[in-house]
């Protein structure tokens, strides 16, 4: 564990002056594999004492939770961790938490009373493969697990309450949970929405999830307060950013790229930011949305430079 533990006053950096030289996309790919095996190895292990009889059950929360996500929100986990002066291992239980969170969240999201989509990570989604019971008691258990690996964390305690705070507040009524029940009530109330309405929504079911991500990064490494400020401005604009390229890719991709359904929402009728205000429209928001989070990150960390890569990279996604 790093030593760094002890919030500093905040200590602005100047963009540019104090950042380490940057290095090519190659090597941010390859920073970004290496984070992705540390979360890839540590997931593997969970969930390996439950009991005989609700074998299924456990088989069912790895099933999702181990079928290839990209990793993204403990990723950027890891990274602010890094760039705010800890080790990857300070954060790695909180990363693993946040991604069991995530995939508890889409395997509801998957559900028939939900988006009623089959494919998910390129597999059948879990209510296909496990039944609608089992798959609803995964999302159930994934949730309490991420709360129970975040809980078990070799931190200080002060520092483990702060992160399940973050992680809760991203997860309920002002989270994901707000966030997704306004995107249900209004698909199936036919409810008329403007660009500004979603793009709260938005921010409540998709980039609360970043933010959470990216403070408790910071919180791991025991980042000031201005770190913790422009972390949390760098990954609402992200994730931001993410959703409405989900929109467009729904429209624009194929089944084999995403391994998910195209024309999930359009079939629904479900009005999202891309069928509200146009393509054009949504690349600049995008583009806008990413020189924010580029600037944010630059403000208060020495070296942004993986954070830069991956908000660009990420706006230009393909799946
Ligand atoms: C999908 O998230 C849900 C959205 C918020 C759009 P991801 O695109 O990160 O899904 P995985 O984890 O890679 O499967
Ligand atoms: C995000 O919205 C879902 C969650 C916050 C879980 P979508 O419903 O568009 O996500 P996908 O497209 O099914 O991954
Ligand atoms: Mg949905
Ligand atoms: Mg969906
Ligand atoms: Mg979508």
């Amino acid at each position: 564990m790093s030593s760094k533990r002890v919030s500093s006053a905040a200590t602005p950096v100047t963009p540019g002056v104090l950042s380490k030289a940057p290095r090519t996309p190659g090597e941010y790919e390859q920073e970004q594999e290496r984070c992705r095996a540390l979360v890839e190895r540590r997931l593997n292990g969970f969930f390996t004492d439950v009991r005989e009889s609700c074998r299924t059950l456990a088989e069912s929360m790895k099933y999702s939770l181990l079928a290839g996500g990209k990793r993204i929100r403990p990723v950027l986990c890891i990274k602010f961790c890094e760039a705010a002066g800890g080790m990857a291992e300070d954060a790695i239980d909180a990363a693993c938490a946040i991604e069991m969170l995530h995939t508890y969240s889409l395997i509801h999201d998957d559900l028939p009373c939900m988006d009623d989509d089959d494919l998910r990570r390129g597999m059948p989604s879990n209510h296909i493969r496990y039944g609608e019971f089992t798959a609803t008691l995964a999302g159930d258990a994934l949730q309490a697990a991420a709360f129970e690996t975040l809980l078990s964390a070799p931190l200080p305690p002060g520092i483990i309450v702060e992160m399940a705070k973050t992680l809760a507040e991203a997860a309920g009524p002002r989270g994901i949970c707000g966030g997704q029940y306004l995107d249900l009530a209004a698909e199936k109330g036919c409810l008329e929405q403007t660009g500004e309405q979603l793009e709260e929504l938005y921010a409540m079911k998709t980039a609360a999830l970043y933010v959470a991500s990216a403070r408790i990064g910071v919180l791991a490494a025991g980042g000031s307060a201005q770190q913790l400020m422009k972390a949390e401005e760098y990954a609402g604009a992200v994730g931001l950013a993410f959703q409405i390229r989900d929109d467009i890719l729904d429209v624009v991709s194929t089944e084999a790229v995403l391994g998910k359904p195209i024309g999930s929402d359009s079939n629904k009728g479900k009005a999202t930011i891309q069928s509200v205000i146009g393509m054009a429209e949504c690349e600049a928001i995008i583009a806008a949305q990413t020189e924010k989070a580029i600037k944010a990150a630059g403000e208060a960390f020495e070296d942004s430079g993986f954070l830069a890569w991956l908000a660009a990279d990420l706006a230009k996604r393909k799946y």
